[in-house]
């Protein structure tokens, strides 16, 4: 175990938290206020910033739409260039804090922003930020880290920088009784896969990082458990603080990580717009299957963990038909068929865009080449 851990987000949590903007953006600062499609106007959280901006110089930008694009988010990268934006406030989900990140970024730069999803250009300085979250799921609100689309060639490429790290994140689970059901689910599901992919490798012995992972599962797995009685102040704060907690890097530090799910599951939402969560559920099953061997004893640790699940010779098996299980039990699918295509040429285009994508040997164990991926897509689609 050796790591540097810094997570520098100041988290204001609970009812009536988003006042405190007010004093967490300097008044000497001309902000952009970044939204989605218009949620936030239609429950009360757009009202509630007028208000506590009430002094501020601000302006705003609507539209960015679930899975972020390039196209959309330049269009804001112009406005922060041109009326000198120095603060950047987003307002929503996964996508819109990812899209403000990307804003962030790009508009401390010449070039097009896209070379910082290809690396060609390291994000050293960004335009600072701070986040309002409206739907716990992808942790964006206090990590580092963005995934953005490119629609015209269908690229979901990630990137990650210090810089553009919220500076604090407000969660008022207040702001959720507005999600559609399909919304929560997919939060359930994403924060459980985040969790997932930073603990079931291979065993480490970091006794902190296992058991707290192990506490976050059993939270997720009651919260979809209750979700039939999900109308109450503490399964949206248990879940809201799950979801953050799942993927603001404690879990992870020093600690092997997986993230195959993800970046096979990003090509599936690329391709043919999957919901973020359902993607994870589509691939993790049939990819846990093809890497048992590897998994098998951190796959027993879940199953006694978190499902209490007997001892057995096929404890591991068990285990990951427990993960599927709990997906059906919200009505998640863990194989996908929509694509329009026939299953070989289904298979043979996501793997093309992997192998676009450099992504050839995936997982902890960079064991997950394309014909390891070809195989769990044999699985996971149809
Ligand atoms: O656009 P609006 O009108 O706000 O509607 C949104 C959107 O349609 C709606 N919504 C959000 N809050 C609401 C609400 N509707 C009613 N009431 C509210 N309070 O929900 C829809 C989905 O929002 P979105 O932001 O797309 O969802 P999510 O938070 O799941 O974000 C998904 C994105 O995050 C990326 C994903 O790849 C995907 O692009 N991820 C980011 C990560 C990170 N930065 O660390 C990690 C994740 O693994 C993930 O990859
Ligand atoms: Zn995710």
């Amino acid at each position: 175990m050796q790591f540097t851990y810094f997570n520098p987000t100041r988290i204001h949590f609970g009812q009536g938290q988003i006042a405190t903007i007010t004093s967490e953006i300097p008044t000497d600062k001309k902000v952009l206020v970044i939204y989605g499609g218009g949620s936030i106007k239609r429950n009360g959280v757009y009202d509630q910033v007028v208000s506590a901006l009430a002094e501020h110089q601000w302006q705003e930008f609507s539209g960015v739409e679930a899975n972020p694009t390039k196209e959309t988010l330049d269009k804001a990268v112009a406005i922060v260039k041109h009326d000198d934006i120095d603060f950047i406030l987003a307002v929503g989900g996964g996508s819109v804090i990812d899209g403000s990140k990307y804003v962030a970024a790009a508009a401390h730069y010449d070039g097009d922003g896209w070379d910082i999803l290809t690396k060609k250009h390291d994000v050293v300085t960004a335009v600072p930020l701070g986040a309002i979250l409206t739907l716990p799921a992808t942790g964006s609100e206090s990590n580092a880290g963005a995934v953005i689309t490119k629609k015209e060639t269908a690229d979901k490429l990630a990137f990650h920088a210090k810089v553009v790290q919220p500076r604090f994140a407000v969660m008022d689970p207040d702001v959720m009784k507005t999600l559609p059901e399909r919304q929560l689910i997919n939060g359930i599901v994403d924060a459980w896969v985040h969790t997932c992919e930073q603990y079931i490798t291979m065993p480490t012995n970091a006794m902190v990082q296992d058991g707290y992972a192990e506490t976050l599962l059993r939270t997720l797995k009651q919260v979809g458990d209750q979700f039939a009685e999900r109308d109450n102040d503490a399964w949206r704060a248990n879940l809201m603080w799950a979801a953050n907690q799942a993927l603001n890097g404690l879990i992870g530090t020093g600690v092997p990580q997986d993230w195959a799910t993800h970046m096979i599951g990003h090509e599936l939402t690329a391709l043919w717009h999957v919901d973020h969560g359902r993607s994870l559920a589509i691939v993790q099953p049939s990819l846990l299957r093809n890497q048992i061997e590897a998994k098998r004893a951190k796959l027993e640790q879940m199953g006694r963990n978190v499902f209490q699940l007997s001892a057995g010779e096929d404890l591991a098996e068990r285990t990951i038909d427990a993960i599927e299980a709990f997906y059906h039990s919200l009505d998640v699918a863990t194989q996908f068929a929509d694509h329009g295509m026939s299953h070989e040429q289904a298979v043979d285009t996501v793997v093309k865009q992997l192998e676009h994508h450099g992504m050839t040997a995936l997982g902890e164990n960079n064991a997950i080449t394309l014909t390891q991926s070809r195989q769990i897509l044999q699985n996971a689609l149809v």
